[in-house]
């Protein structure tokens, strides 16, 4: 595996990887990488000749200092993961490099990025649409990679290739989960003990409310799922809502849309938790 950290660098290995006719897929991830990121690598590098994935703590998508300064940084691990996973390139971009010049660009990015995420953390999106176009402009990968476990970035990415026209084809992974439950992250790795125990119960609520379609309403199974993380006293839901998978906008009745997805945000302490679950009907 090579690691590189300047663009410049990075290009001349594609260049020529491009002249031998070499496919190429993307994984951006933020590092602090787990069995998650490696789930997204390892279809990567089966899909493709060469599997490229950055680490990148990307600045412009955190509208909290305090979340950007304490997101886990572990660069050695990573690339020691990434070289196990079979990736061809690991990429560890400078933040200069990225944004020689402050980024001011502004992204349509439609209804998608009014729902949930949008209003809870201003301006995210919008700072992974400018992370992605760079790395997306810089690579100009076949494929790139991203987790359901990120359901709204998901969709919001496949509007933004859309939307703005840009080559790539966008493949969707599904979420990886610790053995109880627990979907990973990160940010899983900022819990304490207690913390940890307390946090199952997003997952566990997420899917006992399954069984609870055929006799709750939408509006009551969102109540239930509220109720249950919320009745454990270090928990805090930020938002749960129940929607349609491909447009986000809240459902009032289980038959609104052939696929439901119920995204949830929890604060487990200081530590903000994500995690969704699809709704089937039986
Ligand atoms: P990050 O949180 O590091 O996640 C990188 C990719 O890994 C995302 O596509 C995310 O959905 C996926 N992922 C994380 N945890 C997962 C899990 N438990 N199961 C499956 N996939 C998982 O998402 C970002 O970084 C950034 O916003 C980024 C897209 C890199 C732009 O900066």
């Amino acid at each position: 595996m090579k690691v590189f950290d300047k663009i410049a660098d990075v290009q001349n290995e594609i260049a020529q990887l491009r002249k031998q006719g070499k496919t190429i897929g993307l994984v951006p991830t933020m590092g602090a990488l787990h069995e998650g990121h490696l789930s997204l690598v390892k279809r990567c590098v089966a899909e493709n000749d060469v599997c490229i994935v950055d680490a990148f703590v990307n600045p412009t998508q955190f509208n909290n200092k305090t979340d950007y300064d304490k997101y886990p940084r572990t660069v050695e691990a990573d690339a020691k993961l990434l070289e196990g996973a079979g990736a061809a390139i690991a990429w560890f971009p400078t933040e200069s490099d990225i944004y020689p010049e402050p980024d001011t660009r502004v992204f349509n990015l439609g209804p998608l990025a009014e729902v949930m995420e949008g209003p809870a953390r201003p301006g995210h999106f919008n700072g992974v649409a400018q992370v992605l176009t760079r790395l997306f402009d810089i690579i100009k990968p076949d494929r790139a990679y991203f987790g359901e476990k990120d359901f709204q970035q998901l969709a919001i990415v496949r509007e933004l290739v859309k939307n703005y026209n840009i080559p790539v084809q966008i493949v969707g992974c599904p979420i990886v989960r610790e053995a109880d439950g627990l979907a990973l992250s990160s940010r899983n790795m900022r819990l304490s003990a207690d913390e940890r125990k307390h946090a199952l119960r997003i997952s566990k609520a997420l899917f006992e409310s399954l069984k609870k379609m055929d006799t709750m309403s939408v509006a009551e199974v969102r109540k239930w799922v509220c109720d249950e993380i919320n009745s454990e006293p270090c928990l805090e839901v930020e938002y749960f809502e129940i929607s349609n998978s491909l447009t986000l906008q809240p459902v009032e009745n289980w038959s609104d849309a052939e696929n439901i997805v119920g995204c949830i945000t929890v604060y487990c302490g200081e530590v903000r938790l994500i995690d969704n679950i699809q709704y089937k009907k039986a």
